[in-house]
């Protein structure tokens, strides 16, 4: 089979590296792919949103499935254009997207079902919004509605901060279009849990639970990245709290996508929160989490094509998925800086070995060949083992045989889930 994963980063990395294990794969391409995915796909320079382009080049060499993996081209409606042109897809149409394109939509979605979810007030005019906010219970949480590159939600710890969350996204347009609608919403707490899941519309079956650490610094201090590592287990996500997930958010989710006429076939991705009051839907994401996919799909035990096929055929309830009872642990390396400014350019050192495996975020091969630095986070070091502690501590000794001018990673991957797997 050729396939076409859409999308260039650790994800799509981690992605390209499980379907190549089916022994039916004779070609991968990766649009546009990155330096590092060039040792494991052919990367074609087209852009992940350039979706005529994309469906042409899937056309015009015959591509039998395609992976669209990232949040843009599937809220733009990629999946939709390769289905027309005859191209079977893993990933939701434009419709079903949405859950994750609108905070709006996904709101409304959950109180008209009853999923679990902070309460919430939608507003589209910044004098409403300002006029809420002087007596709304602080902190708060505002969140613009549509995509920001991960940067749409604001943490309001003061009424000053939420003003002026207000006024950035809804007057000053920092996130552009997507800010022309807001939610403000009530601030939750408790452990948080990503679960990513595997669904033909109908079936859902969860993977393996894991956690992000989504702030850049130690401690969970500094700015909000797209994550800077994960382990998989969740120590959070006990059996109880998975049973009462499912009953009450995942398959509750499902039918009310399906009820809708927006049937989700892909990877929903839950974001929850286990509340003192139960577990919450924080956010939807309608694709694969990066960085969880690089923890969570090296512990699947069956095979990644076989299952996206059946999402796409809808046939998911006949076939196998199953994880290995063992645990994971990604370090992100990026470059210094990062999620702000940052130097790229800077070579990859990489003495490869056993006890981890390298996922490819954002780095460019120079005329030599050499592999380069190219993006904010720059790859992922994960190693597996049988306990969290194994993993994590093996990963941080391979972050050692990984080197580059500029790199800065998280010395505390793992750190939380390690204390509650010790209580
Ligand atoms: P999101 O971009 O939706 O993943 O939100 C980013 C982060 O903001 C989440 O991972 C949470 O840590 C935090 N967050 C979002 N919504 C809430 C909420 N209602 N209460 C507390 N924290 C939240
Ligand atoms: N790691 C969070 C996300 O992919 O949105």
């Amino acid at each position: 089979m050729k396939l076409l994963v859409v999308g260039g980063g650790g994800r799509e990395h981690a992605i390209i590296k499980k379907l190549k294990e089916n022994e039916n794969v004779e070609k991968i391409y990766a649009l546009p792919g990155n330096g590092g995915i060039a040792e494991d796909a052919e990367c074609v320079n087209i852009g992940a949103k350039d979706i005529e382009k994309l469906t042409q080049f899937a056309k015009a060499n015959n591509i039998d499935f395609a992976v669209v993996a990232p949040d843009d081209p599937l809220v733009l409606g990629a999946v939709d254009a390769l289905n027309e042109a005859g191209i079977k897809c893993f990933g939701p149409r434009k419709n079903a997207a949405i859950i994750e394109g609108s905070k709006v939509f996904s709101k409304n979605l959950m109180k008209k079902y009853g999923i679990p979810t902070a309460e919430y007030e939608v507003f589209s005019s910044a004098e409403d919004a300002l006029k809420y906010i002087e007596t709304c219970p602080i902190p708060t949480v505002i969140k613009a509605d549509g995509l920001a590159l991960g940067k749409g939600v604001i943490i309001a710890m003061t009424r000053e901060e939420a003003v002026s969350a207000v006024k950035e996204i809804m007057e000053d347009k920092v996130f552009g279009e997507s800010g022309n609608n807001i939610v403000i919403e009530e601030y939750l707490t408790g452990p948080e849990v990503s679960v990513l899941s595997f669904t033909d519309g109908e079936t859902v079956v969860p993977m393996i639970s894991s956690m992000d650490h989504k702030r850049a610094l130690d401690n969970d201090e500094g700015l909000n990245t797209g994550g800077m590592g994960t382990v998989a287990p969740n120590p959070y996500y006990t059996e109880d709290v998975a049973k009462e997930c499912m009953e009450k958010i995942f398959l509750p989710t499902i039918k009310a996508m399906k009820a809708e006429g927006r049937e989700f076939k892909g990877c929903l991705y839950f974001g929850l929160m286990i509340t003192p009051n139960g577990p919450k839907v924080i956010e939807y994401n309608c694709r694969f989490g990066d960085p969880e996919t690089q923890v969570v799909l090296p512990l699947l035990e069956s095979d990644l094509l076989d299952i996206m096929v059946a999402c796409a055929d809808g046939t998911l309830k006949d076939t196998e998925v199953k994880f290995a009872k063992k645990n994971a642990c990604c370090v992100v390396m990026a470059s210094e800086g990062y999620p702000k400014k940052y130097q790229t350019g800077f070579e990859i050192k990489a003495e490869k070995d056993e006890n981890y495996e390298l996922y490819i975020a954002g780095a460019k091969l120079s005329d030599d060949g050499k592999l380069l630095t190219g993006g904010g986070r720059v790859l992922g070091v994960v190693s597996t083992d049988d306990t969290l502690k194994g993993a994590v501590e093996k990963a941080y000794k391979c972050v050692e045989k990984v080197s580059f001018d500029n790199a800065f990673y998280r010395k505390d991957i793992g750190k939380k889930a390690l204390l509650k797997t010790e209580e």
